[in-house]
């Protein structure tokens, strides 16, 4: 699907690689939809790309309906989706012989999870309503999921179902929108450096990127905005989960 003059709606945009993704499709000349729970941040974004600032709690029914609603009303219903809104976890599940407080494990299940899935719910309903372009394409998902969600590591287990959760989805919803002209598409990245990554601890960190092949370093968040460009842009893309992370496994133990 062309980019240029598209309306995209990037969630989680305020930073990180919702951040990257979002000022990526702006110079590839999308209007973009500035998506995330701080509004501050959002709007410095969306000041520097020439987009629209949107407060949204991915969670929230309602406020991703109003999304949805003022991007119609500011150009068009959207096309490209990029679901990156997110956070962190490094909680044990038992610790100091205490097990994890179960409204920590709701809430990543709840960001992740069952966040992007009501984002791609409500924008598909009103992506449909739109006219296909001559390949017959209505929209473009992009979601994220995370290597965490194939090879999960300790300390991590909410945010590995999650992440698994949303690589499972792929398939189901790309079969189900294939009426429609509409693709989905996961990225699993590896190590990225963003603000998420500066909440774990530097010797966890040291640990990680050690184990990184080629390049042997953190991924940067332009080099997801760049692969999810090319989903966008590719109509073969679809039902896929592409993992990104410069050969990295994440070791046990
Ligand atoms: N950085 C990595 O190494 C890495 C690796 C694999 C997957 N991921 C995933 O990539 C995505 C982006 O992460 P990042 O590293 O850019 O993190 P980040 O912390 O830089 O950005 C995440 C953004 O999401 C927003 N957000 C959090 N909860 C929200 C909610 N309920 N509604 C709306 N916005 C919300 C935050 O305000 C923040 O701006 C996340 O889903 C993360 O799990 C990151």
């Amino acid at each position: 699907m062309q980019i240029n003059n598209k309306v995209a709606m990037v969630t989680g945009a305020a930073s990180g690689l919702g951040e990257a993704t979002a000022r990526r499709l702006a110079r590839e000349g999308a209007k973009v939809g500035v998506l995330d729970r701080d509004i501050v941040r959002a709007e410095s974004v969306a000041k520097d790309i020439g987009g629209l600032a949107l407060t949204c709690d991915v969670t929230d029914e309602k406020a991703v309906g109003s999304a949805l609603a003022a991007l119609a009303e500011w150009h068009e219903i959207p096309s490209i989706v990029v679901n990156c809104a997110g956070i962190g976890q490094s909680e044990k599940v038992i610790s100091g012989g205490k097990a994890l407080p179960f409204a920590n494990h709701k809430k990543v299940i709840d960001t992740h999870l069952n966040g992007t899935f009501n984002v791609i719910r409500l924008a598909a309903e009103q992506m449909i309503k739109r006219m296909p372009d001559e390949q017959g394409q209505r929209g473009v998902f992009v979601n994220t999921s995370s290597i965490s969600g194939i090879e999960g590591q300790i300390g991590a287990v909410s945010y590995a179902a999650a992440k698994a959760g949303i690589a499972g989805m792929t398939l189901p919803l790309a079969r189900e929108f294939s009426r429609y002209g509409i693709r989905v598409v996961a990225i699993a990245p590896g190590l990225f450096e963003t603000p998420m990554v500066g909440e774990l601890r530097q010797s966890e960190v040291d640990k990680m990127v050690a184990g990184v092949p080629f390049p042997h370093r953190f991924g940067r968040p332009e080099e997801y905005a760049r692969l999810a460009r090319d989903i966008i842009e590719n109509p073969m893309l679809n039902g896929e989960i592409i993992r990104l992370d410069a050969a990295f496994r994440i070791g046990g133990l």
